[in-house]
């Protein structure tokens, strides 16, 4: 992939993102061919927040590759409380071959990459979960055949998972729109990068607070929860305010027919999504979930190998 980290789909090229895609297809497709790729080679995993996915697909997918990966949850190291960023990170470094880092702060991300030569892996900070996007966009070309042109409409609080997606789409030609109530947009920041990301594919990046006008036409109806890890004191505020924003079979039957509906999981039933919608026939959640298995295992061949993974 020729980056030394995996930290934000912004880092990468078109061509890059494209070809990621379609290792993780081969992986998913052949698992077999990879299974030596990295025999004796260890992955360290930093957790500060909860994780089902994450810590499950990382974990088989190093085991998969023929390498290892150790757990190291809040309790075990506490990131810069017990030990300082920069002091886990050059110590890590003398061990592993590879670091996998679910934070808070985007920044503790940074440091790591910044300390340690070897490669790290953003499993997800407040700002960012590309792992999540390219687990996505995998899932959307399966189903839809193509990406270019597509629409995605993000339904919800404009988060690390809606900055990841617009950073995917603003790569692959996919337009994405953020639904969100008044207040809960995306940051300016992430929004004016993946806009200028996206001059080169002609993908549109829109934010709306307007039902109808986020929805109307879209390929792809995504949510996520009201409430982040890290703001579950907000959560109960939240919901008041969110609300309108529910996707439901109303909602879902302003998209395209043929609509699909995605959710990062975990999902909160009843709160963003409907019972009936997530257990649809347009609900492709579990895919998605796998998909991070296949998606991640392209991702550390793409950073470990040396060349173009084939
Ligand atoms: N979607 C996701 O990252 O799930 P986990 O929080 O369970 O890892
Ligand atoms: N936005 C959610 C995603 C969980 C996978 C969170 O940060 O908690």
């Amino acid at each position: 992939m020729y980056h030394k980290d995996f930290i934000s789909i912004h880092d990468l090229s078109p061509a890059t993102m494209g070809h990621l895609l379609e290792v993780a297809l081969k992986v998913k497709a052949s698992p077999e061919k990879y299974e030596d790729a990295l025999v004796n080679h260890t992955m360290a995993m930093i957790f500060e927040k909860p994780s089902l996915r994450t810590r499950v697909s990382f974990e088989a997918g190093m085991t998969q590759l023929g390498g290892h990966a150790i757990y190291l949850g809040p309790n075990d190291i506490s990131l810069g409380k017990r030990e300082s960023v920069p002091d886990i990170a050059r110590t890590l470094d003398r061990m592993v071959d590879l670091i996998m880092a679910r934070t808070f702060s985007h920044g503790s991300i940074l440091q790591l990459a910044q300390f340690a030569d070897i490669p790290v892996i953003n499993g997800l900070s407040d700002l960012l979960h590309p792992c999540q996007a390219v687990a996505d966009f995998q899932t959307i070309l399966e189903k839809k055949g193509e990406l270019k042109g597509l629409t995605l409409a993000f339904v919800g609080d404009g988060n690390n998972v809606a900055h990841s997606l617009m950073f995917a789409g603003a790569k692959t030609g996919v337009n994405v729109r953020i639904l969100c109530p008044e207040g809960f947009d995306p940051k300016p920041e992430m929004l004016a990068l993946a806009r200028d990301d996206a001059r080169e594919t002609g993908a549109t990046m829109t934010v709306t607070h307007d039902l109808k006008e986020g929805v109307s036409g879209a390929d792809v109806i995504y949510t996520d929860v009201w409430a982040s890890m890290g703001q579950e004191a907000e959560a109960e505020k939240r919901k008041a305010i969110f609300r309108p924003y529910q996707v439901n079979a109303a909602l879902m039957a302003m998209a395209k027919e043929d609509a699909i509906f995605m959710h990062c999981l975990p999902a909160h039933r009843g709160e963003e999504v409907t019972d009936e919608v997530i257990e649809s026939w347009q609900s492709v959640v579990f895919d998605e979930a796998e998909n991070r298995l296949h998606a991640q295992k392209a991702i550390i061949l793409s950073l470990m190998l040396e060349g173009d993974v084939e």
